[in-house]
């Protein structure tokens, strides 16, 4: 079986670090890996229009953005195909035929879906198509045959939920769908980056986000800004390190190597927790070594952001066919569901020369 790789992303905002130690990093990885056979990397403008109805051009110029991001990560159009959901219908047919797979009940079950509609205020008025989204998720990873979906933590279940509709699907019509994995980062503090502000996590709404695309100077003043342990009053007070969000920053993106060029008190990180549990170790020390980690991190990405910024139109156009080619892929998905749902009438040579069941026997 071929190896399959599809992940996205929703146009709502540019991306964050959250986003890119969660699942970004690890996609550029497995994509210069070599070991998979084929890469979609989807730009989902339709799902971000479920909860988004009303703001159609925040996703029309988030796109761009979101586009950009890939790229200035190392997502390279020549290995891996960059596509827009809304530019392949074939996903909404497959939805819709999956909504008959999937109960209301099971649904309001899932956990991502249901903090969204709280972080959202939707209690009382769902749009129907936000609260299906899963669904279409599902049509989105299936549409691809994909055999593996990177993708940070909050999306276990709708991977969950997608698996449950393979195997429905499989089950009442024949094998047709492929049953996918979600890939975790093996790195636990970057399953879930907190905000700056300590909150659980990242998102353009809390305004606690470092986004990819900020400047030098926008990453530091962040750093700098960040909550760590309340009860670290005095440099010489005992520090808590767990649940400190510069701690956890450090767990996601630092190497042993960083110490040497910007702290060479210190040989890896344990010593650094170390010192600061025991106290006398200030929180701006530790924070300007974080700065300098990310910027590290960072600064590679930025300057590859700037030179595809120079040249939007291509950006375009590496969407624009990455999404043709993926429309054909989704194409041979669709045939085959329908067929294995039998409603490939005009295809079906039996039924439309009379030949099947009811008309056979009058034919004879
Ligand atoms: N729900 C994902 C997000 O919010 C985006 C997404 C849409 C996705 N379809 C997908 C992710 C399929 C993985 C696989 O970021």
């Amino acid at each position: 079986m071929s190896k399959i790789i599809l992940s996205g992303d929703r146009p709502t905002g540019r991306l964050h670090v959250g986003h890119y130690v969660g699942s970004l990093k690890r996609r550029v990885e497995l994509q210069n890996s070599g070991i998979y056979d084929k890469i979609f990397i989807m730009i989902a403008d339709a799902q971000a229009l479920t909860d988004n109805a009303e703001q159609p051009e925040k996703v029309r110029q988030n796109i761009i953005e979101v586009a950009l991001d890939y790229l200035s990560c190392g997502l390279d159009p020549e290995k891996s195909t960059l596509l827009i959901q809304s530019q392949i219908p074939e996903l909404c047919e497959l939805s819709f035929y999956y909504m008959n797979l999937v109960t209301v009940s099971r649904l309001q079950r899932n956990p991502t879906v249901k903090s969204e509609i709280q972080m959202r205020n939707f209690e009382a008025s769902i749009p129907v198509g936000f609260f299906t989204y899963p669904i279409s998720q599902a049509a989105d990873i299936t549409a691809f045959q994909a055999t593996t979906v990177p993708v940070g933590e909050d999306q276990l279940p709708m991977i969950e939920q997608t698996k449950e509709i393979v195997r429905k699907f499989n089950s009442v019509y024949g094998d047709t769908l492929v049953e996918p994995d979600a890939l975790l980062p093996d790195n636990k503090a970057c399953l879930r980056l907190p905000g700056i502000d300590g909150k659980s996590k990242m998102s353009k709404s809390l305004n606690n986000c470092i986004y990819l695309s900020d400047t030098e100077e926008e990453v530091r003043r962040k750093v700098m800004s960040m909550f760590t342990d309340p009860n670290h009053l005095q440099v010489s007070d005992p520090g808590q390190v767990e649940g400190n969000p510069v701690f956890i920053y450090l767990d996601a993106f630092c190497k042993d190597e960083f110490f040497a060029e910007y702290l060479p008190e210190y040989t890896n990180l344990e010593e650094l927790k170390a010192h600061y549990t025991r106290g006398g170790l200030g929180d701006v020390k530790v924070k300007k070594f974080l700065n300098n980690v990310l910027q590290e991190e960072l600064s590679g990405v930025r300057s590859k952001r700037k030179e595809w910024e120079k040249d939007i139109p291509a950006v375009y156009e590496i969407l624009h066919k990455g999404s043709l080619k993926a429309r054909e892929a989704a194409v041979k998905t669709l045939d085959s569901v329908k067929n294995s749902m039998k409603i490939n009438y005009f295809d079906d040579h039996a039924l439309i020369t009379g030949q099947s069941e009811k008309y056979a026997q009058e034919n004879v």
